[in-house]
């Protein structure tokens, strides 16, 4: 199964791979933003698993883990770097060397000179999807970013640019704006369907990246039993933002929807992972989801989503119908 990315007539695996997790963890004073410890090398076999089973499209950000998600996706990719689509961020101030977040840079010095350490922990001369990672920038600053990102089109730096932004009026602008605009990521599930920012892909011929697509977990079904992540997991922290998680165990207001969600999606041969990536291919042909993983086995089974493809329409009115209560925005 593939998509296109956007108007850039770019083609990837209907699947992306997030790659936040595998960044470890790196914190900014007492916030933990990473999602606690991962094994390199787990992610490096996981990766070159994904790219076994024809996963082609995999997203991370300078950011995550400091710099250490660039550098260890660079290492699984080697030298089928060119086989892939890398997409990545910037807009977050870091200290590679140890490992802490910084503020938001929203300068367009910092958009060339992020983009030079993404190239070097990358081990590319390109990146193919350059995303805006401050999803609240005004548009007016934001826009003062497509000059510059149209001179690394022209100078073979990147191949396109994005916005990691949840507000449809700011991807509307941005993309109307940039010749090379090609992707909005934002987040959604199954359990928040975003239809203004989903009509705006469609309209504006842009990808829509999909983070979050499990929930942050929660959509696997694994949490119902009350259990906890790591105190330096990012869902244990107080964020406001947090819908899914509070003090690191699943929020319970969704457990009965998951359940639910679990008998639908069972009925038609998925795993839960699998059903709600099913529902985002079903929602729209501009939906590229990039669930993330923390090892093999769950880079395998939601791969293996491909191959069931989009819910059919029934199964897919079963679940609207079942949500119909989430569904007023
Ligand atoms: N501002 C931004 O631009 C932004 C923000 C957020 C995310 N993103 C991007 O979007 C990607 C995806 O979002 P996300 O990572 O926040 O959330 P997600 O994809 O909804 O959830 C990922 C987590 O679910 C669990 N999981 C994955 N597959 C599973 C399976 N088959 N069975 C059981 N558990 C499974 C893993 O965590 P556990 O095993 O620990 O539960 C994994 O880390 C990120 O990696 C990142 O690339 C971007």
């Amino acid at each position: 199964m593939k998509r296109v990315l956007g108007r850039s007539g770019i083609e990837v695996s209907a699947l992306g791979l997030g790659c936040w997790a595998i960044g470890g963890p790196y914190a900014g004073g007492a916030n933990q933003y990473g999602w606690g410890h991962v094994d390199d090398a787990e992610s490096i076999r996981a990766i070159r698993r994904a790219l076994d089973l024809g996963v082609t499209f995999f997203d991370t950000a300078s950011s995550y883990g400091a710099g250490h998600s660039e550098t260890v996706l660079g290492q699984a990719l080697g030298g089928d770097r060119d086989q892939v689509v890398i997409a990545t961020k910037w807009g977050w101030t870091f200290d590679e060397a140890t490992r802490e977040a910084g503020g938001a840079d929203s300068s367009i010095a910092y958009l060339r000179s992020c983009l030079e350490g993404s190239l070097r922990r990358l081990g590319t001369d390109y990146v193919d999807l350059y995303q805006l990672h401050l999803g609240d920038l005004p548009v007016t600053e934001a826009l003062e970013m497509i000059e510059p990102l149209e001179d690394l089109v022209a100078a073979g730096k990147i191949r396109a640019y994005g916005w990691s932004t949840d507000d449809p009026q700011r991807a509307e602008a941005f993309a109307a704006a940039g010749t090379h605009c090609t992707a909005i990521q934002y987040d959604m599930s199954v359990l928040a369907d975003r239809p203004r920012i989903v009509a705006c892909c469609e309209q504006a011929e842009q990808a829509g990246v999909n983070r979050g697509p499990l929930a942050m977990g929660l959509l696997s079904g694994k949490y119902a039993d009350g259990r906890k992540v790591a105190a330096d997991d990012v869902r244990s922290q107080g964020y406001e933002w947090l819908t899914y998680f509070h003090d690191g165990a699943a929020a319970p207001r969704w457990q009965a929807r998951v359940e639910a969600l679990r008998e639908v999606f069972a009925a038609g041969g998925r795993t839960p992972t699998q059903g709600a990536l099913a529902w985002l291919w079903a929602r729209s042909q501009t939906t590229i989801p990039i669930p993330g993983f923390r090892d093999t086995a769950q880079v395998e089974q939601n791969a293996a989503a491909l191959t069931f493809g989009p819910l059919s329409a029934r199964e897919f009115a079963e679940v609207e119908d079942l949500l119909s209560d989430l569904r007023t925005s």
